[in-house]
């Protein structure tokens, strides 16, 4: 039994409180890319003048982010929605491992301080609960271009040989399209020696969104966005103002809340052609969606079971696989659902068992066989992208669900419950 200490203890966790069978509706707006934003930040490193950036989401993520930024010498100051960064000195190039360990998005430093300073000490970032993410690939293209790159206790040591300490130009081929390799890359790219070209290259929207920042600030770089990448040194780089892409996944996310509450919903502002995949599987399930510009207008009807294989992009993102189960648990009839990219990003099947949902399981392919009602559950989220399932598993579910795990939610999603409520959602947040 427990006792009355521990059961207090447990009433006090954070959690969120959300009501079922909701009906949404209206418009509700998409904050800036946390992926984008992250990366973003990391390249104020690459030069002295200062770096201005605009509809930045307010997440612990940044918040972590420009944490080790300052304890690296950068100065920073925010206002809502923004961020100034100046590096125009950087003290400390080893960031320390109390501030790196819970942020992955913190080892892509190592490429604008090896541009920049020739030299960079970054814990490694360890594997988290969905998968080992290893930086192979960032450190195989760190070396082609001429760093000296040892991993000694935990700590990957990097550092340019020679009196000027640059990197020079060189050929890289990934062997997997890894989205963080690909950035790292194309900021220690920038300051070095000669032309570079990444083959294999990430195609994703935040890759494309840091290139053309790059660009604003004075690089060389073309084909961002497609397999090739070409990128010509240059002497130095300066300040610039940018604008963070709409977050793609935070925009996916709400159009899945309107299908699981089978509620019309309009969602802005989105980059359409980010989101081709994911709009062509609401349309396969049964819903209704039209694009005017910068809003998605989604009306779904019976929701009906799909398939779905994750896949770098242009195909279906791996970060929206666990809010898309979600629907699918209330699909009439059976999905199948593949995840490519992690190996272990099914953890959200558990919960959405507890919460009815039927599912089974086998290596890394779940089938899903859609029930007419989910039923509120008390829930704990292990990783972002699933706790941003089961509060959408809660939203269509009978009954007052419990979620707890919301250090996981806040990472990546600006006030989800203050947007899904301002849509109609009665969800309440007890911290
Ligand atoms: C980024 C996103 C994350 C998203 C992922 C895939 C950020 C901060 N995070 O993560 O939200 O889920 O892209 O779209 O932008 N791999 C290797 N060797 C490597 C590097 C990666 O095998 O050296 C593999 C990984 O194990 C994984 C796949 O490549 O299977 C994708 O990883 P990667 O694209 O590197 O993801 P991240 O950049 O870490």
């Amino acid at each position: 039994m427990p006792n009355a200490a521990a059961v207090s203890n447990e009433i006090l966790r954070p959690h969120l409180e959300i009501n079922g069978e909701s009906r949404l509706f209206g418009k509700l707006r998409v904050s800036g890319a946390k992926n984008s934003a992250l990366v973003l930040m990391t390249a104020a490193l690459l030069t002295e003048e200062k770096v201005k950036l605009l509809n930045l989401p307010q997440l612990t993520d940044i918040e972590g982010m420009s944490n080790i930024l300052v304890n690296m010498g950068v100065k920073s100051s925010r206002k809502l929605g923004e961020i100034e960064l100046q590096a125009e000195e950087i003290n400390n190039s080893e960031p320390p491992y109390e501030l790196v360990h819970e942020l992955r998005a913190s080892f892509f430093c190592i490429g604008p301080l090896l541009g920049r300073l020739g030299k960079a000490k970054i814990p490694l970032p360890g594997g988290c609960r969905i998968g080992a993410r290893p930086v192979i690939e960032h450190i195989r293209g760190l070396k082609a271009l001429g760093a000296v790159v040892n991993v000694e206790h935990g700590v990957v040591k990097a550092s340019v040989p020679g009196i000027k300490r640059k990197l020079k130009g060189a050929s890289i081929v990934f062997d997997c399209p890894s989205v963080g390799a690909t950035e790292t890359v194309l900021m220690a790219a920038v300051l070095a020696e000669g032309t570079s070209t990444i083959e294999n290259a990430a195609q994703e929207p935040e890759v494309q969104d840091l290139a053309k920042m790059l660009n604003c600030m004075g690089a060389r770089i073309r084909g961002a966005g497609g397999p090739t990448i070409t990128v010509e040194g240059v002497e130095s780089l300066h300040g610039c103002e940018y604008e963070v892409i709409p977050d793609r996944i935070e925009a996916g996310t709400l159009l899945i809340a309107a299908a699981i509450t089978r509620s019309p919903l309009q969602i802005f502002p989105v980059i359409p052609k980010h989101l081709r995949a994911v709009l062509q599987k609401l349309t396969d399930c049964g819903c209704k969606i039209k694009v005017d510009q910068e809003t998605v207008f989604i009306h779904p009807e019976e929701i009906i079971g799909v398939d779905i294989t994750t896949q770098p992009f242009p195909g279906f993102p791996t970060d929206l696989q666990a809010p898309f189960m979600a629907l699918l648990s209330t699909a009439k009839g059976t999905s199948v659902v593949t995840e490519k990219i992690y190996e272990n990003r099914l953890q959200h099947v558990s919960e959405l068992q507890r919460m009815g949902a039927s599912i089974r399981v086998q290596g890394n392919t779940a089938v899903i066989e859609g029930v007419p009602q989910l039923s509120a559950a008390r829930i704990v989220a292990s990783d972002l992208r699933s706790a941003a399932a089961m509060v959408l598993a809660s939203l269509a579910a009978k009954g007052t669900s419990r979620l707890e795990g919301l250090d996981h939610l806040d990472r990546g999603y600006e006030n989800l419950e203050k947007k899904l409520n301002f849509a109609g959602a009665n969800i309440k947040r007890n911290d």
